[in-house]
């Protein structure tokens, strides 16, 4: 269904993403209307403890009376470390506000009903899908009450993640691993186990194509019962390692509990093959290289799958070509 606020909330779709994707809160952005459809204002969140999308759009204009407001996520009603936006557009005296994808949150839903109540004229639902992707991740997260997973690796065309000798670097081209430097800068943490640590000794940084640092450093996080070698690069790391051991759903609930919200699971194929049997993870971004190594080194083992009905069928969401690779990032259903 077509309505007169579509560009509006694709306009404000592109100021959500001017925000940070990591965090404890989700992409937000606002558009504000005059009565002539025109945008007057635009604002978005730039992460937890700053001012949400209305509020930042409403600093930016004295009078905000009879305007609409166009918001990304329905208006939160939750006072956190800032006020509620429902208050916030009423007290501006806003008289209609769009939203794109209603916020199911126990404690922050309900703006919509408070604005309705308070005789403002709220339309909801308009190109959900739109606001939907933009907190898909941050939802996901709420509701399991566990991080995002997104689990990445670069394999061969024939499925291979490292050749007999155990040498991986690099099956995939510079392009794609600039690539991966940018998701990575996408998540709250990293994380590897210690058989990649122990064979690839990495870093873990997210940089730049010319070698700087993003500004957004995910936390490196070594799963395993083995040390971390003395002489390791996560030592230098700028935030530091965590190490954890234990059961997996254990040690993503007490990372959920310092407030990690997504998680990117870089290898090795043991952890990884670990987390997709106990069906841990929401996103699979893999680089196949146009290469062919053979032998028993696979991006998966077994996974506890017998027969083809059992098969974990994915969504593609995107396909990229970078520097002679195909990057294919598919979604699980839950
Ligand atoms: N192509 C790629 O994308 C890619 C990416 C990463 C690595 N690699 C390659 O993969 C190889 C290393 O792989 P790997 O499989 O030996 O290492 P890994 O998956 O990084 O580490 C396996 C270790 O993780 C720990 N672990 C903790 N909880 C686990 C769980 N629930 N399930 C499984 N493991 C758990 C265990 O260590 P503890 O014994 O210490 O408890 C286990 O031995 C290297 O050749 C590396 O180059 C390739």
């Amino acid at each position: 269904m077509i309505t007169p606020y579509d560009d509006a909330v694709r306009r404000a779709a592109e100021l959500a993403v001017r925000g940070p994707r990591t965090g404890e809160n989700p992409q937000v952005g606002c558009v504000l209307l005059d009565a002539s459809g025109t945008i007057v204002a635009e604002g978005w969140h730039r992460g937890a403890g700053t001012p949400h999308a209305e509020v930042d759009a409403l600093s930016k204009i004295e009078d905000a009376h009879g305007l609409t407001a166009v918001v990304t996520l329905e208006p939160c009603n939750h006072t956190g470390r800032t006020g509620p936006c429902s208050q916030a557009l009423l007290a501006a005296g806003i008289s209609r506000v769009v939203y794109s994808h209603k916020d199911p949150g126990v404690e922050a839903g309900g703006g919509a009903q408070v604005l309705r109540d308070a005789g403002i004229e709220v339309i909801g639902d308009v190109l959900p899908a739109v606001g939907e992707e933009l907190v898909h991740r941050w939802l996901t997260a709420n509701r399991l009450g566990r991080p995002w997973v997104t689990a990445k690796w670069g394999s061969t065309l024939d499925g291979r993640i490292a050749a007999a000798d155990g040498t991986s670097q690099w099956i995939t081209s510079s392009e794609s691993r600039e690539y991966i430097h940018l998701l990575r800068s996408q998540h709250d943490t990293i994380a590897v186990g210690t058989g990649t640590v122990l064979a690839d000794n990495p870093s873990l940084t997210a940089r730049t194509p010319d070698g700087n640092l993003f500004p957004n450093q995910p936390l490196p996080v070594v799963i395993g019962k083995r040390d971390i070698p003395s002489g390791s690069s996560l030592w230098s790391h700028p935030r530091g390692v965590l190490n954890e051991s234990g059961e997996l759903p254990e040690i993503l609930e007490r990372l959920y509990g310092i407030g990690v919200r997504s998680l990117f699971l870089e290898g090795g194929p043991q952890l990884v093959n670990s987390f997709i049997r106990e069906g841990l993870v929401d996103e699979y971004v893999v680089c196949i290289a146009p290469l062919l190594l053979g032998g028993d080194r696979t991006s998966t083992g077994d996974l506890g799958i017998a027969t083809l009905t059992q098969g974990r069928r994915l969504t593609v969401l995107d396909t990229k070509h970078l520097g002679g690779d195909i990057v294919v990032t598919a979604r699980e259903a839950h």
